[in-house]
């Protein structure tokens, strides 16, 4: 089986890339890690790529908040091709992405989300159905477009919220269902590819 040529985006503590690069080295996930690349310069999740001797990236921003600069997308855009990156994972990538990856890599893009998407878009979702009241929540893994946490689903896990539950209580068990899930779901788009081809 052909293994998909992944490149990992994201902006912190990287756990999510850690459960993806366990699966692909215990033969879970049929996909190679080509490249992580974070916009923060310290982000543990560069970190964790060099432990799995994954090539890494420091790539600078530019001057906006929750958006790369033009010129970095664009220099995004060359790094993943030269990486022969064929899909790409946020995992906890805190930037917008716009028209320069996703015309390069148009249904090659996905996320995952800490919440059941549609539901709780945007930041802390977990707090976000904490707060709503919600008895379930969970997370959701969906194709990028131009909107903020919207696009096709590809898989959801729902958890339970528990009475006694804080915000980090229940960001903690939402984030064990996500390294189930990604892993998961990235396996069967590997799978699914390989029979395209
Ligand atoms: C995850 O909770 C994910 O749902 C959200 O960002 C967080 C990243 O966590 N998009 P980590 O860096 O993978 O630990």
């Amino acid at each position: 089986m052909n293994r998909l040529g992944l490149g990992i985006l994201g902006s912190g503590k990287g756990s999510n890339c850690r459960a993806l690069l366990e699966g692909i080295r215990a033969g879970a996930v049929p996909a190679e890690g080509r490249v992580v690349i974070s916009d923060v310069l310290d982000a543990p999740i560069l970190e964790i790529a060099r432990k799995f001797s994954v090539p890494n990236a420091y790539l600078p921003p530019g001057q906006f908040r929750t958006r790369l600069e033009p010129s970095a997308e664009m220099e995004l855009v060359q790094m993943l091709r030269d990486a022969e990156v064929e899909l790409v994972v946020l995992a906890g990538f805190m930037r917008v992405l716009k028209s320069p990856m996703l015309q390069a890599f148009p249904r090659r893009i996905i996320n995952i989300h800490p919440s059941l998407l549609p539901k709780f878009p945007g930041l802390e979702a977990w707090r976000q159905a904490l707060d709503a009241g919600e008895t379930v929540t969970g997370c959701t893994v969906h194709y990028v477009d131009e909107k903020i946490d919207h696009g096709d689903i590809i898989a959801q896990r729902e958890v339970p919220i528990l009475p006694n539950d804080s915000a980090e209580s229940l960001h903690a068990r939402i984030q064990v269902a996500e390294h189930e899930l990604y892993p998961a779901a990235i396996a069967k788009l590997c799978r699914e590819s390989n029979r395209r081809t």
